[in-house]
C-alpha cells in the first residue's frame, strides 16, 4: 500500500509532462474536486495557455517591446498595476479606476468576465468560462513575462 501511495504523485507528474489539451482530464483529476485557483495553478500548463492565447492575439502582442494593437502589449503584465501594462496605451477610465495589481486572483476574475470586472471596459472579449483554461493562460502570462 505504502508503495502504491508513494508512486501516485510520481504517476501524476508523468501524466503532466508533455502537456497539451490531451491530458486535460488527468490534470483536472490531479487538481482535486472543486479546485481552488491555487490547486489549478499547480496543474496549469503554459503551453496549453499559449494555445488559448491565440484568442487574444487579435488584440494583444506579448513579446518584449512589441507594439500595442487594439489592446495593450502584455509582456510582463503579471505583477504590474491594473491598466499599467503599456505606457503608450490609452486605457479606459473603467479599467483605470479598478486599481491594484495583476496577481493571479485579479487576472482570474478579469479573464472570467472583463465586463463584470471593469464595467465599461473596451476589452470586448466575452471571457474564458473554463477555470483550467484561465489558469493555463495565467501560467503562460507568467512564463512570457520572465526574463
Ligand atoms: C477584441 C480585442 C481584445 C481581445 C480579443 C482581448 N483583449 Fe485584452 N484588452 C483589450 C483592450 C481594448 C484592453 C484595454 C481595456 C480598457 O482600457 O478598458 C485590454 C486589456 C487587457 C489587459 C489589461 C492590461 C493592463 O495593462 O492592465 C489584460 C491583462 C488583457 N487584456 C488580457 C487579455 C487576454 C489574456 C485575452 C485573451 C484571453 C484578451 N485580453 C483578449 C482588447 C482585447
Amino acid at each position: 500500500m505504502a508503495f502504491r501511495f508513494a508512486f501516485l504523485p510520481l504517476l501524476s507528474m508523468l501524466a503532466l509532462t508533455g502537456c497539451g489539451d490531451g491530458d486535460r482530464e488527468a490534470r483536472l483529476k490531479a487538481a482535486g474536486p472543486n479546485p481552488s485557483l491555487d490547486a489549478l495553478m499547480r496543474v496549469a500548463n503554459a503551453d496549453a495557455g499559449a494555445k488559448t492565447f491565440g484568442q487574444c492575439l487579435a488584440c494583444h502582442t506579448i513579446g518584449k517591446g512589441e507594439l500595442d494593437r487594439g489592446g495593450p502589449n502584455l509582456h510582463g503584465i503579471m505583477g504590474k498595476p491594473v491598466a499599467g501594462g503599456s505606457e503608450r496605451f490609452g486605457y479606459t477610465a473603467a479599467l483605470m479606476r479598478v486599481g491594484g495589481r495583476w496577481d493571479r486572483a485579479t487576472m482570474d476574475r478579469w479573464l472570467t468576465s472583463p465586463q463584470r470586472f471593469a464595467p465599461g471596459t473596451r476589452m470586448t472579449f466575452a471571457g474564458l468560462p473554463d477555470p483550467l483554461a484561465r489558469a493555463d493562460v495565467i501560467a503562460y502570462l507568467e512564463r512570457e513575462g520572465r526574463e
